[in-house]
């Protein structure tokens, strides 16, 4: 074999790496990109989350899941001292909701429900909600109306003591509700807003 010969042959040889090479990063690419919007994304949640609840909005007033039987719902729980992973995801809800277009937005109802009621009384969430968005509802409650609202999204939260006072270790979902209650997304830390806001207008389940 002669070296020109090994040679042109090397330089083919090393052409089709390339090009394979860039087909296997191509792809990656794709399948990095389903997440954001492809209709293959669907973040699964389990069938029997959610369902009735009654608790007390930032205005002091009596509200059930009835009230928003015509709303899709975009629901989060935690607490209005959390200091890190509440404010990360209710700013992650409100610039989803911002990104979504406008009669998307007059679908959908986000809510902000309280794991720590003894603390997160109506005008400590009035306060709180108001620095997200307008839209954004804070509901609290009696203990047992708050227990009850876990147990149907099957929320963890539960106290831990800080200094002489406690903080709130909890799970952190964004619970995505159709028309009637039917969960149809549960979405995680990792999900950008970017991603929820694409997604959602994919979904199976909606009405
Ligand atoms: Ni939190």
């Amino acid at each position: 074999m002669s070296f020109k010969y090994r040679a042109k042959r090397f330089l083919i040889l090393s052409a089709l790496g390339l090009t394979l090479g860039a087909g296997v990063a191509g792809l990656s690419i794709l399948m990095e990109q389903k997440g954001t919007g492809d209709k293959a994304y669907a973040p699964m949640v389990a069938p029997n989350i959610g369902g009735a609840f009654t608790l007390i909005n930032q205005d002091g007033k009596t509200v059930t899941d009835k009230d928003f039987a015509n709303k899709y719902l975009l629901i989060y729980f935690g607490f209005a001292s959390c200091p890190a992973i509440c404010p990360t995801e209710l700013q992650k809800i409100t610039e989803a909701y911002q990104a979504l277009p406008k009669p998307w937005q007059e679908r959908i109802q986000p809510l902000f429900i309280t794991i720590d009621p003894e603390r997160d009384t109506p005008a400590i969430l009035k306060n709180y909600v108001e620095l997200f968005m307008p839209q954004l509802i804070g509901l609290t409650g009696s203990v047992e109306q708050i227990e009850a609202a876990k147990k149907a999204y099957k929320v963890y939260g539960a106290k831990v003591p800080e200094g002489d006072s406690y903080t709130m270790d909890h799970s952190s979902f964004i619970y995505f509700m159709g028309l009637g209650g039917k969960p149809l997304a549960m979405f995680k830390a990792a999900d950008t807003a970017d991603t929820i806001a694409k997604t959602i207008p994919t979904l199976d389940g909606l009405d």
